[in-house]
């Protein structure tokens, strides 16, 4: 398959583009490295650096359409997004000129060159809005009702995919992440939560825990995401599919579970409650399960493992 992955050096779609060079495929990564990082892929490089094109370039910029007209990749995974939901609440009109206009652009890029098929980088935390606990785990019948800028642009781009799948052909499929953890996600970033509490722990540090800590999430493994997004290329059509756990796990079981896996134990702190924070978050993933053939296998443990060994192989080539 000749593969075309947005947003390619940044911590889900570089462990993607891994697997697709694994399987042989050859794969073009378009990635402006404005939070992505070339050293993500410095694995790729050295061990399929044949079938990997690495092109630094803006999702808005009217270049993409020619290289795709070039390319003509026939699968397009669509990764590349400003997925920082504070900063969209701060600069919607940026939120929304990368999230959606530079969509529109990579799908005009994909009409350009043939492609038969998008799968899209949603995001399932931020789609359903603040589901009544009843609703948990949430279904994606569930209304579409996003509260951020984010959660808004990205709906969106699901919109734009519909319509084009309507208008061109252009088959889809638009995989709505839970929280997805696991190396090399941005330890200074957002929603790395699991990455800051592992880096925290490893200095011996006490981390910040908002609130009770009894609020939850649905924590998936990077490398299931991964598989996903994989089987999504042949498989599924015109679907907003659930990548999640379908389990909540509150931030206070997070921490137990890393810090016994990491043999420390330092007591939080605690700060208030952030304000807008969601409460209870879990995905339902059975829709996955039937269309794609997908099920997350990656304990918690197993992963909080992978990524304690990430970032302590990192901090041992860093100063403290
Ligand atoms: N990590 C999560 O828990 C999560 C949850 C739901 C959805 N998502 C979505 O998954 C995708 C990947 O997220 P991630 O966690 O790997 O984040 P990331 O920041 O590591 O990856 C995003 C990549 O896109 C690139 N990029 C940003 N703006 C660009 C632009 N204008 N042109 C070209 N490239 C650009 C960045 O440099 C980066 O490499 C995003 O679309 C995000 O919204 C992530």
């Amino acid at each position: 398959m000749r593969a075309l992955v947005t947003g390619g050096a940044g911590f889900i779609g570089s462990t993607l583009v891994d697997r697709l060079l694994a399987e042989g495929h050859s794969v073009d990564v378009v990635d402006n490295l404005s939070t992505g990082s070339l050293a993500n892929l410095a694995g790729a490089r050295s061990s399929g650096g044949r079938g990997l094109s690495v092109h630094s370039l803006d999702i808005r910029s009217p270049e993409l359409v020619d290289l795709m007209a070039r390319r003509r990749p026939e699968v397009v995974f669509h990764l590349a997004a400003q997925a920082d939901v504070r900063v969209s609440v701060a600069e919607p009109v940026f939120d929304a000129d990368v999230n959606v206009v530079g969509t529109l652009n990579v799908l005009d890029g994909a009409r350009a060159a043939g492609t038969g098929r998008v799968v899209f980088a949603a995001s399932g935390g931020t789609l359903y809005g603040e589901p009544d606990p009843s609703d948990l785990p949430v279904r994606e019948s569930l209304p579409h009702r996003p509260l951020s800028p984010y959660g808004v642009s990205k709906k969106a781009a699901v919109d734009y995919l519909v319509c084009y799948r309507e208008l061109h052909s252009l088959e889809f499929v638009a995989l709505a992440l839970a929280n997805v953890y696991g190396p090399r996600q941005d330890p200074h970033g957002e929603a790395g939560v699991v990455a800051i509490f592992a880096e925290r722990l490893l200095r011996g540090q006490p981390v910040t825990v908002f609130g009770d800590g009894e609020q939850t999430r649905d924590f998936v493994y990077v490398d299931d995401v991964v598989d996903a997004f994989v089987r999504a290329a042949t498989r599924g059509g015109g679907l907003v599919c659930n990548i999640g756990t379908g389990r909540e796990t509150s931030v206070n079981e997070l921490l137990a579970v890393l810090a016994a896996v990491a043999g420390v134990d330092v007591p939080p702190i605690h700060e208030p409650l952030r304000p807008g924070e969601l409460l209870r978050s879990s995905l339902d993933p059975a829709r996955a399960g039937i269309h794609l053939g997908w099920q997350p296998w990656t304990t918690l443990e197993d992963g909080a493992a992978a990524v304690l060994e990430f970032v302590r192989s990192r901090l041992d080539g860093a100063p403290a």
